[in-house]
């Protein structure tokens, strides 16, 4: 089937549902979503969105602080831009329908602390905010007679001029996109979608690594997709690991502990029972996410234990049951009595701060091509990202794709000489442990070698190894028919070899990206 729409939305978390609602005015507009519409990180956020709302703080100590989280190399700009944008954007999510919780008056936002940041400033829906969120804007998609949202379609490729039967390499000028191919997962069948303007809203790509927080659709789909088009992508070997998600091995994602939890008073302990993050920073638990992940990641390696502990029992046994009931529940289910007992935690993937390079109106190297959200890199985060500035992050990046979209879509035509997808000569594929088995192997391979902590010979074992399942996947990938578990896999074989890749070309300790074989991270 071909379809034509003026905007293409690849993606129905808070990026790309937001961006949608923006320019449902201007034209047809199409959401492409994998899975249910709801299902991706968004949902999961528990901590919240940081936003100044209030003269009790300031832009500059907000600034401020996202500058030291980032470890010295975030765009000040972006930056400042973003964090001076926030409340209007917020006050649209309340007018989309969100509700935030507010304090016992009922007249301000309660505000949460998390690490990094020196104000309470973190606006919150009790400790399922993600959901709330997700919940309002869908709603309001729903209710929008311009937008079609479909779901169970995986958007497979970006259509260039490669499909036109040229040769395109990251060194073509000009490179153009004039929609993607998707695979309708109930059908089988590869679609045509030709659009005035694409926007990539993926997510992320935890799911490149064994433990991860992450959703099963966060597999790294926009930028492996940008990539194979020849766009500029960058940052990647800052890769989040959120320092306590709950130790339950069994269970995928892992369960997150939000971090505002240390906010409200929860501290870090050894399995000894003693606090152990004195000898790694003066904030504590409360120190920027990269310093506390590779602390706890050292602790448990010198006590040669999997886990350590959460201690939230000074916190308060009505704070807790009230202010963090998914939390205080889930724990229950699993025997964990939190206003009595410590929470056994351990760190996992959670974020990626790199990913398609975007300009501040949103827009990819390639023509036509916005990308917001997790996918995309704009300089805010720089080498870590200070906790809830991801939803922030998202909105304001879908408003500005969308001030600037609704203008240039006047100014494009669709490419009406593109070819279908051609899948003759496809075989199909019966042997699905092939894909599940190297997904597992792939994932063993980051968690070990491409971790919090990296060095030389890791990331040369990684290659190494990467390159064998690479020829592997390629291989099977040209004889069988493209299902959707084939198309992620190749995604995170190339999200790996990209981090991998971006993680050896930087030559010094940052943020995110610490290596034995480099020098010492300075203090921030
Ligand atoms: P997502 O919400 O992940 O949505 C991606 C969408 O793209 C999904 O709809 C998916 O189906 C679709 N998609 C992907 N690939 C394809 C494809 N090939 N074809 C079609 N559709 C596709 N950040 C904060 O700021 N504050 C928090 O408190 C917070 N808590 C978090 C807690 C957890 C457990 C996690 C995992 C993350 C948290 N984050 C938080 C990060 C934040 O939630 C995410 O960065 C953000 O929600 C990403 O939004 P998004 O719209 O970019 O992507
Ligand atoms: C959390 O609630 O700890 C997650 C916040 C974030 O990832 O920004």
């Amino acid at each position: 089937m071909r379809y034509e729409v003026d905007f293409l939305i690849i993606g129905s978390g808070i990026a790309g549902l937001s961006f949608a609602l923006k320019v449902a005015s201007y034209g047809k507009v199409c959401i492409l979503t994998k899975g249910d519409a709801s299902e991706g990180s968004t949902r999961y956020a528990q901590g919240g969105i940081a936003a100044v709302m209030y003269d009790s703080d300031s832009f500059d100590k907000h600034i401020h602080d996202t500058l030291v989280a980032g470890d010295g190399i975030c765009d000040r700009e972006v930056v400042e831009m973003t964090i001076r944008e926030a409340p209007d954007r917020i006050r649209e999510l309340v007018q989309y329908g969100v509700n935030f919780d507010l304090d016992n008056h009922g007249n301000r936002f309660d505000l949460h602390r998390e690490g990094g940041h020196s104000e309470f400033r973190i606006l919150h829906h009790k400790d399922n905010t993600g959901e709330e969120i997700e919940r309002g804007l869908l709603e309001a998609v729903r209710q929008h007679p311009n937008i079609e949202l479909k779901e169970r379609q995986f958007a497979i490729d970006l259509i260039t001029q490669h499909h036109l039967g040229q040769r395109v390499t990251k060194h073509t000028p000009g490179i153009e996109c004039y929609g993607v191919y998707a695979l309708d997962c109930d059908t089988n069948r590869i679609d045509t979608y030709i659009a005035k303007v694409t926007l990539l809203a993926t997510g992320g790509m935890g799911n490149v690594y064994s433990t991860t927080t992450t959703p099963v659709i966060s597999t790294g789909d926009g930028v492996a997709m940008v990539h194979r088009a020849r766009g500029v992508l960058s940052d990647l070997e800052f890769m989040q690991f959120h320092p306590t998600s709950l130790y339950n091995p069994a269970e995928k994602p892992a369960f997150l502990i939000t971090e505002a939890m240390r906010g409200a008073g929860a501290v870090l302990k050894g399995r000894d029972g003693k606090e152990f993050m004195q000898k790694y920073d003066k904030r504590l638990s409360l120190a920027p996410r990269d310093i506390v992940a590779r602390a706890i990641d050292n602790e448990m390696k010198l006590s040669g234990k999997p886990y350590l502990y959460l201690d939230a029992r000074g916190i308060g046994k009505q704070h807790l049951i009230e202010g963090f009931p998914n939390i205080y529940a889930k724990c229950l289910e699993l025997g964990i009595n939190i206003t009595k007992d410590m929470i056994p935690i351990r760190p996992a993937a959670h974020y990626q701060c790199g990913g398609i390079k975007v300009d501040k109106h949103g827009e990819s190297s390639i023509k036509h091509l916005y990308a917001a959200g997790e996918c995309s890199c704009t300089g805010l985060h720089g080498g870590n990202r200070l906790a809830s500035n991801s939803l922030l992050e998202a909105v304001v990046y879908a408003h500005n794709a969308a001030v600037h979209a609704i203008e240039s879509v006047k100014n494009i035509d669709f490419n009406a000489s593109v070819p279908d997808w051609n899948s003759d000569g496809m075989v199909l594929n019966e042997e699905m442990v092939l894909i599940t088995q190297t997904k597992s192997e792939l994932q063993e391979i980051m968690w070990n070698y491409v971790g919090i902590v990296r060095s030389d010979l890791r990331l040369q074992r990684a290659f190494d190894r990467l390159n064998l399942i690479f020829r592997e996947t390629e291989d099977l990938y040209n004889r069988s028919v493209l299902t959707e578990p084939l198309s992620e896999l190749r995604n995170l074989i190339a999200c790996s070899y990209l981090i991998i890749k971006m993680a050896r070309a930087r030559r010094q300790n940052v943020g995110l990206h610490y290596s034995l074989d480099l020098l010492e991270q300075k203090e921030r």
